[in-house]
C-alpha cells in the first residue's frame, strides 16, 4: 500500500492536530501503525473485564520484538495477578487505584542477574557488568521492550498506563516479586479495558521545532514555542480539571520541589542494596 495515499489522509490531520494543536508538523507518510501510535494516551480507570486468552504471551512477543543492545536481552517481565500483591504494589505508588483495577498488570525489569548467572555457570569473571554504561542498557532495553507491548496492546483496543512509581520503593517491590540481586523494576504497566470516564483524550506535545533539530541543537525560539504549548495545555487542562494549567508549571512542580521524587531521590543507595555495583 502507498503509504502517502489519501486513505485515511482525513484522519491524519486530525490525529496531528489532537497531538500537536494549532502547530501540526507538514504531510508525511501514514498507515494504520502510525495511526494508532499517534492516538496513545494514558488511561488511568479499567473495567474489570479480562484480556483474551493468549494476550500477555502475544505483548510480551511484541517485547521481545524489540531491538536489544548487542541481542543481550537484559530484560525481564513479570505479569502480577494477585490482587493482593496489586494491592501492596498500588500502595507503594502512592494508591494509584489502577493497578488493583487493571486486569493485567506487567512490571519490566532491567535483569543484569541473568546474564550474571552466565558468569557463575561459565566460571568467568564479567568485567563489564558492574559499569553504570550496562546498566543504563539493562534500563534501555526494558523500556524498549515495554514500549513495544504497549503499541501492540493499543493496536488490540486495549489501553495502557506506565507505572514510574514502582521506584518509590525498589526495595520493597523487590521483595514482593521475590528478585534476585541485580534485578530492579524499572516501571510497571496496566493493561485492561478503560471505563468510559477513563477512556480519556490525546494529550497534546511539545511542537516539533522545540524537540527537532536539524544539524546543529538550536534553542533559540524555545521560550516563545513553549508559550504557544502552554496555551495548548492550558486548554487540555480545564478539559481534565489538572492542577498545574500550564506545561510550564507542570515542570516547575515535578522538578522543583524535592517531595515531588517520592523516595527516589535515595535511588542510588537502593540499587546498591539491590545488589548493583555501579561503577
Ligand atoms: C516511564 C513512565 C512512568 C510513568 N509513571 C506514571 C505513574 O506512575 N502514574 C501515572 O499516572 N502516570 C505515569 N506515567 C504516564 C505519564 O504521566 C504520561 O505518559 C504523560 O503524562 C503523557 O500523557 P499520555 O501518555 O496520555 O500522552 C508514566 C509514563 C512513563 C513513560
Amino acid at each position: 500500500m502507498d503509504a502517502l495515499a489519501p486513505v485515511g489522509s482525513k484522519d491524519k490531520s486530525e490525529a496531528l492536530v489532537r497531538r500537536y494543536g494549532a502547530t501540526i508538523p507538514p504531510a508525511g507518510p501514514w498507515n494504520e501503525t502510525i495511526a494508532s501510535m499517534l492516538d496513545h494516551r494514558s488511561v488511568r480507570g479499567y473495567k474489570p473485564d479480562p484480556v483474551p486468552p493468549g494476550t500477555l504471551e502475544t505483548l510480551i512477543a511484541a517485547a521481545a520484538s524489540a531491538a536489544t543492545s548487542s541481542n543481550m536481552q537484559w530484560w525481564s517481565a513479570i505479569a502480577v495477578s494477585d490482587p493482593a500483591k496489586k494491592k501492596v504494589l498500588a500502595k507503594i505508588a502512592g494508591n494509584q487505584k489502577h493497578i488493583e483495577q487493571c486486569p493485567l498488570y506487567i512490571c519490566w525489569v532491567a535483569d543484569m542477574s541473568r546474564n550474571g548467572r552466565i558468569s557463575d555457570s561459565e566460571k568467568t569473571d564479567f568485567e563489564c557488568l558492574p559499569w553504570l554504561e550496562t546498566f543504563m542498557v539493562a534500563c534501555i532495553d526494558a523500556a524498549l521492550a515495554a514500549q513495544n507491548a504497549v503499541v501492540a496492546a493499543e493496536s488490540l483496543g486495549l489501553q495502557t498506563l506506565y507505572i514510574g512509581a514502582m521506584r518509590n520503593d525498589p526495595v520493597r517491590v523487590h521483595k514482593l516479586l521475590e528478585l534476585p540481586p541485580k534485578a530492579f523494576v524499572v516501571f510497571g504497566l496496566c493493561v485492561g479495558y478503560a471505563t468510559e470516564q477513563a477512556a480519556g483524550e490525546v494529550k497534546p506535545r511539545l511542537p516539533q521545532s522545540t524537540v527537532l533539530h536539524h544539524e546543529r541543537y538550536d534553542a533559540s525560539k524555545e521560550a516563545s514555542q513553549r508559550a504557544v504549548y502552554d496555551a495548548e495545555m492550558s486548554k487540555f487542562s480545564s478539559r481534565h480539571e489538572l492542577q498545574a494549567a500550564t506545561w510550564t508549571q507542570r515542570v516547575l512542580n515535578r522538578l522543583g520541589p524535592i517531595k515531588s521524587m517520592n523516595g527516589r531521590e535515595r535511588m542510588r543507595t537502593a540499587l546498591a542494596a539491590l545488589g548493583f555495583e555501579i561503577r
